[in-house]
């Protein structure tokens, strides 16, 4: 009996499963628009049976993308071709979800594979970054202009309409960014946030313009729709976000409509995300991308509040995937680059575990030439 494998509702909305491709982001759109390849990339994972497939970050404002290649949802004509998208993965039994997400300080760079630094200010896609406060991530990125709180209260609303957007593409899961140092984690890190109002100072303060985003959100989606929260559960630098802290957030996420609490890590000065081990201390890059390294932040999440949570982060087994949803340690496993290399990991990993020796979960196009190919194989053995 396979936990990886039995199926879970959450609000109105049963996942066949709890493997969930992490979203992904691919640097492909066109002003925030859709193209063939997000319907190529996203589909691929629903024809390879992941219970949730996340669509990438996608700003809810221009200015919210992380390159100016990033997916948007700010405006209507985006919605049209996100629908056969989240038509093909329903259709294939898996759940449509969506990030919904502003990079701010960390925007306006240029995509991984062309470099990935902050575009320079003369580049004519280049645009001025926002954030809690004017310091930059570092050295080499632009000081961000600080947000007035009437601009704070326009982007809670804007993050409400790209919600509304979302649902008429047909997305039946959102998903917060709250992680990886971009606007909402710099708002709730005391390292990017120095701000002396009501949206700065102590923890409350910092948690404020995040937990107005979720309320905001919720009311917008209704009752029905399950609401992600992805979190950098800890900052891994001095004088930093702790997960502590992210116990703190966790409730009150609970409080504001969150479902269920997405457990990465770092981000907040730029540097590598995988930097800490379980206590929040740095590690050197290859030290701390170690299988399951943020799955105890997921797991302190599920024990110390009444929220579900999801682990993700260096997942690749299909026995260590089982091993975390049946211990309890996290209620979703996300995966990102492993499920890259094999899209087809859920169903790999199905008959890895003995869930699925007749190839059923499989499409139905494939599932009758694959079953024959196992039969050929076991009469060539015999
Ligand atoms: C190509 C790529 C794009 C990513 N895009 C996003 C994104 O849009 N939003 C996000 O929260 N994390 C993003 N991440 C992080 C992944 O969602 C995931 O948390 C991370 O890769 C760790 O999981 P893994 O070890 O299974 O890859 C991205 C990672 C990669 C490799």
């Amino acid at each position: 009996m396979s936990t990886l494998f039995s199926p879970v509702t959450v609000r109105g909305v049963t996942f066949p499963n709890r493997v969930v491709v992490s979203p992904l982001c691919m640097y492909s759109a066109d002003d925030g628009v859709g193209q063939p390849w997000h319907f190529a990339h996203l589909s691929t994972f629903a024809r390879g049976k992941a219970g949730l497939v996340f669509a990438e970050a996608t700003g809810v404002v221009p200015e919210g993308r992380i390159t100016p290649r990033c997916l948007g949802i700010w405006n209507d004509a985006q919605i049209e071709p996100l629908k056969p998208i989240t038509a093909f993965i329903e259709e294939m039994g898996s759940v449509p979800g969506i990030q919904l997400a502003h990079a701010g300080r960390k925007a306006s760079t240029a995509p991984p594979f062309l470099g990935g630094t902050p575009l320079p200010a003369d580049d004519p896609d280049a645009w001025q970054v926002v954030g809690p406060s004017a310091q930059a991530v570092g050295p080499n990125f632009p000081v961000p202009h600080e947000l007035t709180t009437a601009e704070i209260a326009d982007l809670v609303e804007k993050f409400a309409m790209a919600a509304r957007r979302s649902l008429q593409a047909g997305f039946k899961v959102i998903e917060l960014h709250g992680a990886h140092g971009y606007l909402m984690h710099s708002f709730l890190s005391p390292l990017s946030n120095v701000r002396t109002d009501e949206y700065g100072g102590d923890i409350q303060g910092r948690m404020r313009f995040p937990l107005e985003t979720a309320r905001a959100v919720r009311q917008e989606v209704g009752e029905n729709v399950p609401l992600f929260f992805r979190i950098s559960a800890v900052d891994g630098a001095d004088g930093g976000w702790s997960m502590d802290d992210s116990v703190v957030l966790a409730k009150a996420l609970g409080e504001a409509g969150i479902d269920v609490v997405d457990c990465s890590s770092g981000g907040v000065a730029g540097a590598p995300r995988f930097r800490t081990d379980d206590a929040g201390k740095p590690l050197t890059r290859s030290s701390a991308r170690q299988p399951g390294f943020q799955v105890p932040y997921a797991q302190r999440i599920k024990d110390e509040t009444s929220l579900k949570s999801m682990a993700v982060g260096v997942i690749i087994d299909p026995h260590q995937a089982e091993e975390i949803a049946s211990s309890g340690q996290a209620d979703f496993v996300a995966l990102g680059r492993e499920i890259m290399h094999n899209p087809f990991w859920p169903l790999h990993a199905a008959e890895a575990l003995g869930v699925d020796p007749d190839f059923k979960m499989w499409p139905k196009q494939y599932a009758w030439a694959v079953d024959r190919r196992s039969q050929i194989a076991s009469l060539n053995r015999s």
